[in-house]
């Protein structure tokens, strides 16, 4: 038997429902905020990605999917959507009449991470990015965005952690302090720690191995060395959160795993998943569309782990599978055909019906009515026939009455229709 590949996995109907359920709540409450979708492709010029998550990134160092198409060109899987967007963006002058853009898109990215829960090698991204402001509370904003949308899916354990990279000004300040501190520590760093900290420092402060960790537990705080610019603007992003109500941590070690971050970097963290905490991450990325070759236009934007958020939406124990309104138990040779232009009728009306073809026996027509759980049977055979009314039994208060076949559609339509 071929099974999937590790890290890769299919999503059930039974779990496809609740994945609709977020799309929709998700791509509503966008819209309200005045974001379009895009949709992008799942492939890119290799370049792209290298270029702007930076080549000594985990992503970029091991994790991408890249690979040389039959003409040599190397073409990465897309690891995450925002260099794509970026990319969209500037080839097709889509700042030309206004530079202020919101996107949205929602689809599977990919990174040859070590599969475990919460994981995978193919994941799911809900991506929103605002092109064309500079401003702390078009950050504010999305933070309270991504509140609003774990509150309408009724997740309620999640903290919104924040923190600021500062700019090309005030960074290799840091950059120098932070090195300075990381000097005569190496020993205590592991190796891809060492081998980056020269080139990429701030890497050490995000590094997950426990004595790294320790080691970095003393460093400097970015915080602390911000310059005046930078420093307004994150105050203004934390104001801006307090006057809308929305519960914030400082996190000054939230550095992130992708080299295009300045100033405001966030992430939405859970305690209900186990060790992948970050539901979400993001944050502004002003020198991106410039440094892709566009204009100097500043962005800002963040990703949901989809899968990561069902899990956690799942936990909640809510269905979200629809099940048939009615089913048509057919029985013998002439109701097969009558049977079977109503609910062909009936589910372009929009009440689910379901049958079966093979003929079988009332008993096990009931049995599969009850494993489908559908709502109502509709019962018809030859005396049904003779009499030109069918019997429609109450799945649920096993009550039955008789339905004349004269009128039998609009007269289900009437009692089975949705009720909204
Ligand atoms: P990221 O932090 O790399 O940011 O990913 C965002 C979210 O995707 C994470 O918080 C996590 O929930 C989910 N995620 C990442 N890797 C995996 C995985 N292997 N399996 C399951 N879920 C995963 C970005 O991708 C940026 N592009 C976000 C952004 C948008 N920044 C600005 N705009």
């Amino acid at each position: 038997m071929i099974q999937l590949i590790r890290g890769f996995k299919d999503v059930l109907p039974g779990e496809s429902e609740l994945w609709q359920h977020i799309e929709q709540t998700a791509a509503a409450l966008f819209t309200d905020f005045g974001f379009k979708e895009i949709r992008i492709p799942i492939m890119e010029r290799t370049e792209l990605f290298a270029r702007s998550i930076g080549e000594d990134t985990d992503i970029v160092e091991k994790e991408m999917y890249t690979f040389p198409d039959r003409k040599g060109d190397l073409i990465t899987l897309r690891p995450e959507a925002t260099a794509s967007i970026c990319r969209s963006y500037i080839q097709h002058k889509l700042y030309a009449a206004d530079p202020v853009k919101k996107y949205f898109t929602i689809g599977p990215m990919f990174r040859r991470e070590r599969p475990q829960k919460g994981r995978y090698r193919q994941f799911y991204q809900l991506d929103a990015e605002v092109f064309g402001s500079a401003s702390p509370y078009v950050d504010a904003q999305l933070i309270y965005m991504l509140k609003i949308l774990f509150h309408r899916l009724g997740v309620t354990d999640i903290m919104a952690h924040i923190n600021s990279l500062g700019c090309p000004e005030c960074r290799p300040d840091f950059r120098d302090a932070l090195l300075a501190y990381i000097t005569g520590k190496e020993a205590e760093l592991c190796a891809d720690c060492r081998r980056r900290k020269d080139k990429n420092p701030l890497r050490v402060l995000d590094c997950k191995v426990p004595a790294c960790r320790e080691a970095m537990a003393a460093a400097p705080s970015i915080l602390d060395h911000l310059c005046d610019a930078c420093h307004v603007h994150f105050e203004t992003v934390k104001t801006a959160l307090e006057n809308l109500q929305t519960p914030f941590t400082i996190d000054k070690r939230l550095v992130r795993g992708l080299d295009y971050y300045t100033r405001t970097t966030f992430e939405m963290q859970t305690g209900s998943l186990g060790a992948q905490s970050a539901v979400a991450g993001g944050g502004r990325y002003d020198g991106l569309v410039k440094l892709l070759g566009g204009p100097e236009i500043p962005a800002t934007g963040f990703a949901i782990g989809f899968d990561r958020l069902a899990e956690i939406v799942a936990q909640a124990g809510e269905t979200y599978v629809v099940d048939p309104d009615l089913y048509v138990a057919a029985l013998g040779e002439a109701a097969l055909p009558l049977a079977f232009a109503w609910i062909a009728k009936l589910s372009e009306a929009g009440i689910r019906a379901e049958m079966d073809f093979e003929g079988r026996s009332l008993k096990s027509q009931m049995k599969r009515a009850d494993r489908l759980r559908a709502g109502h049977v509709l019962i018809v055979g030859d005396d049904e026939i003779k009499k030109k009314t069918a019997i429609l039994r109450n799945m649920m208060s096993k009550a039955q009455d008789e339905v004349p076949f004269e009128g039998l559609l609009e007269t289900l339509g009437a009692r089975l229709g949705k009720k909204e």
